[in-house]
């Protein structure tokens, strides 16, 4: 528990990873400790190739560390094997990236059902839940559309609806606003942020905007593949 009495939702401690490269080994995390408590607003910043993709992969259990330990919502992560850990994404972890990843030929409601029908709820489950979601993202009148059919910072709302839709513990989201102008990623953190408050949803997202990051409440720098310094605001 954090002095606040809030509890850790995730605990990674010694994480490090290095990469083959033709010129030989790449280490680009060097021993990463890093909590995250329930309800927080956490962004990772740090110069581009600093790892930061690297480690959120590792944290949500979409890639693994060479050495370290990592406990999410209670459970070793690393313990468990592929099928498992694929499970346990589907239920626990909301995945946002730079790029929407909807599937094209689906409408949004549809998408944003898809992970919650494959958890096993019934359609009319997953239809109320991808309707309330994408009412909260203020696509309503978008239900119906193909990603195609939808504005870049439309789509990002989709993913995040979708990301939500089984209501993870944890959302982890890679530059988010990666792809979008100024005013369309600024509204798509102020989304975040609401929902972290709205739904107590809690976020670790990456992001290079450092005015973006700073609207978080915790805000993890990383360097030379170490957390260099947590400031929280
Ligand atoms: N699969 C990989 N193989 C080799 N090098 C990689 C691989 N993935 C990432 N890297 C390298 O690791 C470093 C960190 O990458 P990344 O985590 O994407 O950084 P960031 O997200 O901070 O921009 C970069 O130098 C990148 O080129
Ligand atoms: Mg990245």
């Amino acid at each position: 528990m954090d002095s606040a009495g809030n509890n850790c939702l995730l605990d990674a401690r010694g994480i490090s990873r290095e990469f083959q490269t033709s010129e030989g080994p790449l280490e680009v995390l060097r021993g990463i400790d890093l909590q995250v408590y329930q309800g927080d607003m956490m962004a990772v910043v740090g110069e581009s190739g600093v790892g930061k993709s690297t480690l959120l992969h590792i944290l949500g259990g979409l890639d693994r560390p060479d050495s370290g330990e990592i406990t999410l919502m209670g459970e070793s992560i690393l313990e468990r094997n592929e099928a498992e850990l694929a499970l346990f994404r589907n239920r626990h972890v909301g995945f946002v990236f730079q790029h929407h990843y909807l599937l094209e030929d689906f409408t949004a409601i549809e998408n944003v059902m898809m992970p919650s029908l494959i958890a096993g709820h019934s359609v009319t489950e997953a239809s109320r839940r991808a309707e309330q979601l994408l009412a909260e993202v203020g696509l309503s009148d978008r239900m119906k559309h193909r990603p195609r059919q939808l504005s870049g910072g439309e789509q990002q709302r989709v993913a995040v609806a979708r990301a939500l839709v089984n209501e993870p513990g944890l959302v982890i989201a890679d530059e988010p606003s990666g792809n979008l102008d100024l005013k369309n990623g600024e509204k798509l953190h102020k989304l975040l942020s609401q929902l972290n408050i709205s739904r107590g949803t809690t976020f670790l997202l990456a992001t290079h905007n450092l005015d973006l990051a700073r609207s978080c409440r915790k805000m993890v720098m990383l360097e030379y593949g170490r957390v260099k310094e947590i400031v929280v605001n």
